[in-house]
């Protein structure tokens, strides 16, 4: 029962988890990553441990150059991917002051933000709205034409919103490369949180990917990862197409 999993076990859950997104447990890359996620959640992440371990693993194993994350708050999950990221990386944060789905504590300072990134990484924060096409401009100036190799979407999470953000966003992401998704379960606590729709609607007819940590007392969370299309690795990845889901 989940009241009686000590941290201990949690942790070994993360791992196991991990483990199934990236078999990786002799590198030390697969140990960074879930000290990463653990720093994160120090840092604010609204996420669980055994969701975000597994996709920091994820994140590491492609050692993006360029990264864009929609939805940053109080700056955990950002500083994962400042650390995931290949050392010279390109990192984005867009976040809307004030927006909703933020959580009580407010955005992270981009001072604060700054000190997450790593000494060659070129770091930008957009404080606007994603949906508004400025906002797409300034971020296709940034990017100057280059790909991005791994897209976070954890802003607005009404349907209308997290289909605008994809729909936005993923023609900029190289092929093959992942797009990641929270709140991907039914979240009812949270009136208008509605990523569990647009999900379901889009995992079909793609490689996808879940980490959802079902063992949890309060429902909410989960996160899938669809990749961009046209990706040569396609196949194989169908064949991997599964739920990672806690026992
Ligand atoms: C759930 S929080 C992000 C949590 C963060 N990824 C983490 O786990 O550390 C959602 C954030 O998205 C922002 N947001 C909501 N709607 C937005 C929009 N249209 N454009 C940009 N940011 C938005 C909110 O202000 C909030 O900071």
């Amino acid at each position: 029962m989940q009241a009686s999993l000590t941290p201990v076990s949690r942790e070994y859950a993360a791992a196991r988890n991990m483990l199934r997104a990236n078999a990786a447990v002799w590198t030390p890359a697969f140990w960074t990553s879930l000290a990463h996620a653990r720093a994160a959640q120090r840092r604010g992440a609204m996420q669980k441990l055994r969701e975000l371990a597994p996709l920091v693993a994820l994140v590491g194993s492609e050692s993006p150059r360029v990264v864009v994350e929609i939805g940053t708050a109080g700056g955990g999950t950002f500083y994962a991917w400042c650390r995931a990221a290949a050392p010279d990386a390109t990192i984005v944060s867009i976040d809307l002051p004030g927006g909703p789905f933020g959580g009580a504590d407010g955005p992270a300072d981009v001072t604060t933000l700054s000190r997450y990134g790593r000494p060659a990484q070129a770091l930008h924060f957009l404080r606007a709205d994603s949906h508004d096409q400025e906002t797409r401009a300034r971020l296709d100036e940034i990017l100057g034409g280059r790909g991005v190799d791994f897209l976070m979407i954890d802003g607005d999470h009404s349907y209308d919103g997290v289909k605008r953000d994809f729909e936005m966003y993923k023609p900029l992401v190289a092929s093959g490369k992942p797009i990641a998704f929270h709140d991907i379960v039914p979240h009812p606590q949270a009136p208008g949180c509605e990523v569990d729709r647009f999900w379901n609607e889009i995992k079909d007819g793609r490689p996808y990917l879940e980490f959802v940590d079902r063992d949890a007392p309060d429902q909410y969370g989960g996160i899938g990862v669809v990749y961009a299309d046209g990706d040569r690795r396609s196949r194989d990845r169908r064949r991997r197409r599964r739920s990672i889901a806690s026992p």
